[in-house]
């Protein structure tokens, strides 16, 4: 029979509480970057029904500060007091459906993470405003969590967006040596890339709180006063985007939505829209499922661990995945909200739903080549073809195509010959390594070739078609849609205008 547990009384045990001075320390290192400690905050504020929010960047070389201000409920005296405690809230508590938070560290931890001394002003509207502030050296003298009552004589200038408001909350973080250690205010140098992380903080809240930003009356942020514009990851607004299904998967009757979209081929979008779609890390790096918790991005494009690689032919695949905080354990959600992973029991379905996205993807990817396919009935419009044989592939160089026709019919045995050198001996692996390794880094065909290359090339091509007795008109037509021409376009045209203008 199983003996019963009894709990040890107090006198059986020694107290080892933590050192407040090393503790403090330690909290500093959750693994959070710039952008991902100010996105911890905004958090907070959003929880707190705040409609607008400014991030404001203060340079001053060592003094440089930045600060979170919000219009939301703001926090008593009281509340402020618990919520600057370390473990605000126990992790296991539940949580209101719409909560951003779960370990009662965020504000601590992304605070400290970036600097040695946080204040935190707020007021809720009826009383005035309370004020706390933690300082890590303070706290290292003492070796005590001795909290601060009030912000330091120089810092009230930043506290007077708050004034403007009956109700809100201002973040401030001063000593910032993981940011500005070292830093000399009259060094240009060192001003300009401070004033560089800006963008990058931009660009993170853009993307990590989008869906709270989308349509009129939503969320505002501010990064030094410019409107951040949200970076909706699969560009909803364009007509050429594919939303290929709409699923709910229940897992211990909680709901998890997926929603995959295919993006659009490079050339239905403008340099602009393409460029900007392509977000913080690329359009190779941001395929994949995007995980959010209550609207909020956690992961923005990852394959979840489930044995897919990200290929460069899969990058217009991007997933929606949402989860609701009651999943926070299933998932691994960790303090720093930047990592999810699904749990075991939803592989399979997960992969399923990657998988249709993926081909789907790489089917539009593939897209020019069988537009082109299709625009010409015959086919020599290409000049490699991939061939497949006992499940090996290889690549042949189209013998119909009206240059390499030509080049047989004179010199039939050296040109097959040559062709058959070049075919046998193609780097397919080299390439294929390449492109995986530094996707997009590879030139298109006749990329930076002088224009009357082109044009002589493009005018003997159009030869050998009338000397086979291509009709004109048919001839003109296969010139557009044949490769390399087909990505010349205006080239084609200028030639068709010479020809024209010959021919008068
Ligand atoms: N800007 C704010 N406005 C109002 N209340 C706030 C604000 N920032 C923090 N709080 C309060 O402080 C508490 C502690 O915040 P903190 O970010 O440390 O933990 P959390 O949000 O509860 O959980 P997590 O560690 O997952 O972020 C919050 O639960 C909230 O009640
Ligand atoms: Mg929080």
């Amino acid at each position: 029979m199983a003996t019963k547990y009894k709990e040890p009384q107090e006198k059986q045990c020694d107290l080892a509480e933590p050192h407040a001075a090393s503790m403090s320390e330690s909290l500093r290192a959750f693994g959070y970057e710039l952008p991902s400690a100010i996105a911890d905050l905004v958090d907070n504020s959003i929880f707190a029904g705040a409609k607008n929010v400014w991030v404001d960047f203060n340079w001053g070389g060592e003094n440089s500060t930045i600060s979170v201000t919000d219009d939301g409920c703001g926090m008593s005296e009281e509340r402020l007091i618990n919520a600057m405690r370390p473990g605000s809230r126990n992790p296991l508590e539940n949580r209101d459906p719409k909560d951003l938070g779960r370990y009662g560290l965020g504000l601590k931890t992304a605070s400290f993470s970036q600097c040695r001394r946080f204040t935190v002003r707020s007021k809720t509207g009826i009383k005035k405003s309370a004020t706390r502030c933690w300082d890590l050296d303070f706290i290292a003298t003492k070796n005590k969590w001795l909290l601060l009552r009030e912000a330091g004589e120089k810092s009230e200038i930043y506290f007077q967006r708050l004034s403007n408001f009956g109700q809100g909350t201002t973040v401030l973080w001063e000593q910032m040596d993981r940011v500005v250690k070292g830093q000399n205010v009259d060094d240009e140098n060192h001003k300009r890339f401070f004033h560089g992380r800006i963008e990058g903080v931009e660009k993170h809240l853009a993307m990590v709180f989008h869906r709270f930003m989308e349509g009129t009356g939503r969320l505002k942020i501010f990064v030094n006063n410019n409107k951040v514009e949200p970076w909706d990851p699969f560009l909803k607004s364009e007509k050429a985007t594919q939303q290929i299904g709409d699923e709910r998967i229940m897992h211990f009757q909680k709901d998890i939505k997926v929603i995959p979209y295919v993006l659009p081929h490079i050339s239905k979008l403008t340099p602009e829209k393409h460029v900007r779609a392509a977000g913080l890390r690329g359009w190779n790096l941001h395929q994949g499922f995007y995980v959010y918790r209550n609207e909020r991005l956690l992961v923005p494009g990852d394959w979840l661990g489930l044995s897919m690689a990200k290929e460069e032919h899969f990058k217009l695949a991007r997933i929606q995945l949402d989860i609701p905080n009651t999943m926070d354990q299933e998932w691994e959600i960790d303090v720093t909200k930047s990592k999810a992973r699904p749990p075991d029991v939803l592989r399979k379905e997960l992969k399923y739903i990657a998988d249709v996205t993926r081909k789907r993807a790489s089917d539009i990817y593939r897209h020019r080549g069988r537009v082109i396919a299709r625009a010409s009935s015959q086919g020599y419009v290409f000049v490699w073809q991939q061939k497949a044989k006992h499940g090996k592939y290889f690549y042949r160089v189209n013998r119909d195509h009206p240059l390499i026709k030509q080049a047989l019919k004179t010199h039939e045995k050296i040109v097959e010959q040559l062709l058959r050198m070049v075919e046998e001996t193609v780097p397919a692996p080299l390439v294929a390594l390449t492109n995986s390794e530094d996707p997009d880094k590879h030139s298109t065909p006749f990329e930076g070739a002088p224009s009357k290359e082109i044009l002589d090339l493009i005018s003997q091509v159009y030869r050998a078609m009338v000397i086979s007795k291509v009709p004109r008109s048919t001839a003109v037509e296969r010139l557009r849609v044949m490769e390399p021409f087909d990505s010349y376009p205006e080239l084609v045209q200028a030639f068709l205008e010479q020809l024209n203008g010959d021919e008068e």
